[in-house]
């Protein structure tokens, strides 16, 4: 049976490059983001890529409704969901005195209670694909950085929300494992996409960490047997601060 992933911010950056290189695996995709044109765009570069067969689903992930109709979108059209990769998200900043609530509530709410959401709504089909494939199990593989690893000026809210999914990607695995489902988190620091540009005026572009670099990250996870899980990999540039993006 051939496998099939879902995963969000398909449309650009890290899970564009994500979805390509499991697309070229033979993964069947559910591909999400906001932005409706941009995503039919990718779902059709990956098809004529790959012929591997693209579902897109428009969804805001700051909506708990629209998180849920993802998740529904996906067992509706494919009949197991071997990798769940919870990429989508957004970056704010600015010093903690001045962050408006509406800036922690959106970086909190798509970085952070989508992840929650999602997985619970997609378990069920998690559990299944794991009892149908027990040597590999079931895998959740989502977009942490860096900055939830080692704090950064100005990153409250969005270092928050990183921190946070690292935790709750331990806990799933606690609570899964013996269900065959396991929760990986990737802690990049600066990779070369639209969200790292505001940082070209520290680190140049060509000395980034590459999207395809975190896709071959999320491939070798989903390539491990259900006996052996990795609970974060941090992902850092060479040079003289390991743990700085
Ligand atoms: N780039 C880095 O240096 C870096 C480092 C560490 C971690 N990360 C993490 O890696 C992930 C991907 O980042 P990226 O650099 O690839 O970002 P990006 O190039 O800005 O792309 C963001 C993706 O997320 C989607 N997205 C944003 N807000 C959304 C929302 N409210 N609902 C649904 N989709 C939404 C975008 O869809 P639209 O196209 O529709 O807007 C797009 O597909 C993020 O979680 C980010 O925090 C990035």
């Amino acid at each position: 049976m051939t496998k099939t992933a879902l995963v969000t911010g398909a449309s650009r950056g890290i899970g564009n490059a994500i979805a390509h290189r499991l697309a070229a695996a033979g993964y069947r995709l559910t591909v999400s983001a906001r932005t409706e044109p941009g995503l039919l765009t990718a779902a059709e570069e990956l098809r004529a890529q790959h012929g591997v067969d693209v579902h897109p689903v428009v969804a805001n992930l700051a909506e708990p409704e629209a998180v849920q109709r993802l998740a529904a979108e996906h067992s509706a059209r494919y009949e197991r969901l071997d990798l769940l990769v919870p990429c989508g998200g957004v970056g704010t900043a600015g010093p903690i005195a001045e962050v408006p609530l509406k800036h922690y509530d959106l970086t909190l709410n798509v970085n952070l209670r989508s992840v929650f959401l999602l997985v619970q709504a997609t378990l069920p089909l998690l559990r299944k694909t794991s009892a149908a494939s027990p040597e590999n199990g079931a895998k959740i593989v989502a977009l942490s950085s860096i900055t939830g690893v080692a704090a950064e000026p100005g990153m409250s809210a969005y270092g928050a929300s990183k921190a946070a999914l690292i935790s709750l990607c331990e806990t799933i695995t606690l609570d899964e494992h013996a269900r065959g489902v396991t929760a990986t988190a990737i802690s990049p620091g600066y990779v070369d996409t639209d969200m790292a540009s505001y940082a070209h005026d520290q680190v140049d572009s060509a000395s980034m960490i590459r999207t395809g670099d975190i896709a071959e990250m999320v491939l070798a996870v989903s390539r491990l047997s259900a006996n052996a899980t990795v609970p974060n990999i941090v992902i850092t540039r060479p040079g003289t601060a390991i743990w700085r993006p």
